[in-house]
């Protein structure tokens, strides 16, 4: 499935730091703030070829339904890839997990039927190449998934502080993440068709962070 070799030097992200932490919050985060659950409904009913950019430690592997023939995993940080290995192995279905990057990815044009992305258009630099990549990968009518955080849109404050923190120490302080991005609106800009979702506070109760304002849903490749 994956076309392409080695990785090239400027696509790699070291973050030992970021990964060491990441790793610990998002083991905590799927069984205590029911990111779990929603990442179990991320993938719910996907079959054949799938395409996972920033996979990160691989929480979702282990959650892809037997329907799925192969998932190719594409993640920079070579910390996190090597946590992904790990779970790749673990897998109830075949995954390849592989250095590179979500805009140049190493497949051929329509060569899958599903594509996902998790917490993840946060943290690419460039969003509208990824999605314009995912777009050229999936098969016509092929399912893009996604649960991703965001603007919080109802909340003026919250809004005003998500916006200081990315042009200040969000990104540097956990790994290259923004808090205000539009994750639907940039699908819906990058010519995805049948977008539907819902928003979540995570954690659904408790504290509300900058970073708590998700939406979990699909779109089309037409
Ligand atoms: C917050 S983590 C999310 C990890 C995972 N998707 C999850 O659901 O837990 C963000 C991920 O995006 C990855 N990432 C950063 N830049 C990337 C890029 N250009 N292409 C693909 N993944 C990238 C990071 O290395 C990291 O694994």
């Amino acid at each position: 499935m994956a076309v392409g070799g080695a990785e090239p030097a400027h696509r790699s992200v070291n973050r030992p730091l970021f990964a060491r932490f990441y790793t610990r919050l998002s083991e905590a985060a799927d069984v205590r703030a029911g990111v779990g659950a929603h990442r179990e409904e991320l993938l719910a009913g996907l079959s054949g070829q799938v395409i996972e950019i920033g996979p990160g430690n691989g929480l979702n592997f282990s959650r892809y339904p037997a329907t799925v023939s192969k998932v190719l995993a594409v993640e920079p940080e070579p910390h996190l890839r090597k946590s992904a290995h790990e779970a790749a192995r673990h897998a109830p279905v075949p995954v390849e997990v592989v250095p590179g990057s979500a805009d140049e990815l190493p497949l051929a044009s329509e060569s899958c039927s599903a594509a996902v992305c998790s917490l993840v258009l946060c943290s690419l630099p460039d969003v509208h190449k990824a999605l314009a990549e995912l777009r050229r990968v999936l098969q016509p009518g092929g399912e893009l998934r996604f649960y991703e955080h965001g603007l919080a849109e109802d909340r003026r404050s919250m809004m005003r502080i998500q916006r200081v923190l990315d042009r200040t120490v969000w990104p540097m302080l956990f790994g290259g993440c923004h808090t205000s991005r539009d994750p639907v609106g940039d699908i819906g800009a990058a010519g995805f068709t049948d977008i539907s979702f819902r928003r979540l506070l995570v954690p659904k109760e408790g504290p509300v962070f900058p970073s708590s304002f998700h939406v979990l849903g699909s779109a089309r490749r037409p």
